[in-house]
């Protein structure tokens, strides 16, 4: 089997590509990336048999270029998995139009490339913010309205739409799966495990929003990528999968764990002032998931000892990526305009 597989160079993409080469035979991998900030090909360079080899091979292009898409499906695949997308919930508030581009037009190009050639399967990965905010004892399940409360979950909400029309419209096999928050290694440190972390190791204040009461599902990233191949494999045409791990943690009790893990000093922890429409907690209801046989592995605390001890160990890799994206101007004036003058 051929696929294409986007956003293989950012966080939960590069872990999918090294979890399939692992895990599956008989599998090849065409990778495509566009490399802004927070996708490096730095995340691919120890996956099985290298970044080019007879199962993997990299193309720097973007979803939105359709000339290129046309290129890769004319070589024949039989499927999409799309991870492509702008992610960050603090980056959209300054930047919306970057989201609609990526999350909801580059969709669309790929929806209708794999209308054109006749592609037969395309899965999207969402996310539970689609639902909006609300008790971990309410858990949404997919047949919730979408409520998204910012301007990164209302782009991939237009996206889950768009991919409802492309099912009515032009017939396509299409399956979404909707996962809670991902942690694990690779992670971009602009999300708050790997961001804190590094600030805990750099003897920096960790700046969390608000009262720190907000909780979300930390689901490991190696769970969420068997949770990607079960519903590409065996999911129905059209349907929806939620993929939670039932791991609700706040905020504060989160960073309390981090600075406790590395042995640094609870005083770092500084309320700073909160995220314009801060959604307070995500809860997805994954029994449709369960039942095609999945179920997350991952024990909370010990994954992310591992994840905080990964970053630590791996300090080269943090200060490339940040280099990278400090290069950027665009990236070094969020940095400037969101942390350095918030109190
Ligand atoms: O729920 C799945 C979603 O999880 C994904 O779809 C998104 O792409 C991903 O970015 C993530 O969204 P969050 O906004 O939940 O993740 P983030 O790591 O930005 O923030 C997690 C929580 O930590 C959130 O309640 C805000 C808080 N936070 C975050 C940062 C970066 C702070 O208190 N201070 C911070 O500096």
């Amino acid at each position: 089997m051929k696929l294409l597989i986007t956003g293989t160079a950012g966080f939960i993409g590069s872990n999918l590509v090294r979890y399939l080469l692992n895990h599956v035979d008989d599998l090849q991998i065409i990778s495509l990336d566009s490399l802004e900030y927070a996708g490096d090909k730095i995340n691919l360079e120890n996956i099985p048999g290298g970044i080019e080899s007879d199962r993997h091979r990299f193309i720097h292009g973007s979803i939105c270029d359709t000339n290129l898409i046309d290129e890769i499906a004319t070589e024949g695949i039989d499927g999409i998995i799309n991870l492509a997308a702008h992610t960050h919930v603090d980056r959209a508030y300054y930047h919306p139009g970057v989201f609609i581009k990526n999350n909801v037009e580059g969709v669309l190009n790929l929806l209708r490339a794999t209308a054109r050639f006749d592609i037969k399967r395309y899965l999207q990965i969402s996310t539970d913010e689609v639902y909006g905010s609300t008790q971990p004892e309410h858990p949404f399940d997919e047949k919730a309205p979408l409520r998204p409360g910012n301007y990164y979950s209302s782009s991939k909400a237009a996206a889950d739409l768009y991919i409802a029309a492309a099912i009515n419209t032009d017939g396509i096999d299409a399956v979404i799966v909707r996962g809670t928050n991902n942690f694990g290694p690779y992670q971009f440190p602009e999300k708050v495990i790997p961001f804190f972390t590094r600030r805990i190791i750099d003897g920096e204040t960790l700046p969390l929003y608000g009262h720190g009461q907000q909780m979300r599902d930390w689901l490991y990233v190696e769970d969420f990528c068997r949770a990607i191949w079960l519903v590409f494999t065996r999911g129905v045409c059209g349907e929806i999968y939620n993929a939670g791990a039932g791991n609700h943690t706040s905020n504060l009790e989160l960073s309390k764990k981090l600075v406790k893990t590395l042995d640094a000093d609870y005083g770092l922890i500084k309320h700073v002032a909160d995220r314009p429409g801060h959604d307070f907690c995500y809860a997805v209801n994954s029994d449709k998931i369960r039942k095609l046989g999945w179920r997350p592995d991952a024990d909370f605390d010990t994954k992310l000892t591992e994840t905080v001890i990964w970053y630590r160990d791996n300090q080269e890799w943090v200060n490339s990526i940040m280099t990278k994206s400090s290069a950027d101007p665009d990236d070094e004036s969020f940095f400037e305009k969101h942390y350095r003058h918030r109190t």
